[in-house]
């Protein structure tokens, strides 16, 4: 895998750089390349957390313009909602820039603030940022679409410190078996059962069987230590200021401290793909043998 730098922008000409992304590659600016108040930054930095630390990450939701995981004073909240509502509008506008053919049929995720030091937090396993994982949403299963995250660093002096390793190719062919993708895929009958009860109200997310497999395969990995001791590691500390992003589900991450991160999620069709075959669900489609989503 490659940090690929981009210097400057906007560029004299445009790049596609999605072959990059969809194997695995982070594109790396070491100058934020939109603009974002400072008062905005310090605004964000200044909320207090104290006792709050159930909240893991505040949520901004763009298709319902809303804001989770800070309880405020009303001013508070109201300036919390104007600030996030900020960020997320340019950040998706410098992607729509950056990406356009992604932009023709992303679905817009949710933007997050990450308050907390990363390096001091207490989670259960399948929380952890410091342990490698691919990503997968429980709430928000993805049918073979690809999760693509633009993160802007903004504590003042702290470097974020990411460890990566070979992507998700490689990582399937070695441990998807093993995972279990194929007892996982077997099952036909929880996709459409989990359809019925969502259709009658029950709080019940239909995933197909790639949604589980990834689903599991976060957790897999997370547990498994021989992966997490013994595979390549590949190191990068992403100074203040800074912007990267990569398809979170092709590229394992784990966060091992830094503090104060903005992040923006799109969910990228695979249809808008510069090579579909790259897609994590064509990759397990071939080690499977079947389909792993509806047509
Ligand atoms: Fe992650």
């Amino acid at each position: 895998m490659e940090f690929l730098t981009i210097d400057t922008w906007p560029p004299a000409s445009l790049t596609d750089y999605r072959p990059q992304l969809e194997t695995g590659n982070v594109l790396y600016f070491p100058t934020t390349p939109f603009s974002f108040p400072a008062e905005s930054q310090d605004f964000l930095r200044s909320l207090d957390f104290a006792g709050k630390a159930i909240h893991k990450n505040i949520a901004y939701r763009p298709a319902s313009d809303r804001v989770t995981g800070f309880e405020g004073t009303p001013e508070q909240q109201q300036h919390l909602l104007a600030v996030m509502r900020d960020y997320s509008r340019t950040v998706i506008a410098f992607t729509a820039s950056l990406l356009p053919e992604y932009a023709a049929a992303w679905k817009l995720d949710y933007a997050s603030f990450r308050p907390l030091e990363e390096s001091s937090r207490d989670l259960p396993v399948n929380k952890r940022n410091d342990l490698l994982h691919t990503d997968a949403f429980p709430s928000r299963p993805t049918h073979g679409d690809l999760i693509l995250r633009v993160f802007t660093n903004i504590h003042p002096s702290k470097t974020r410190n990411w460890i990566t390793t070979d992507p998700f190719p490689a990582l399937a062919e070695k441990y998807a078996r093993a995972a279990g993708l194929d007892r996982i895929a077997a099952n036909t009958w929880s996709e459409p059962a989990a359809r019925v009860l969502h259709s009658i109200g029950l709080p019940v997310v239909p995933r197909s069987p790639y949604d589980r497999f990834m689903l599991h395969f976060h957790e897999y990995l997370k547990r498994n230590t021989d992966f997490q001791q013994n595979c390549p590691k590949y190191r990068f500390d992403f100074p203040p200021g800074s912007t990267w992003l990569t398809f979170t589900d092709v590229l394992p991450h784990s966060v091992h401290s830094g503090q104060h991160a903005l992040e923006q999620t799109f969910i990228i069709s695979k249809s808008s793909l510069s090579r579909a075959e790259n897609a994590p669900v064509r990759i397990l489609e071939r080690l499977y043998g079947k389909p792993l989503v509806a047509a």
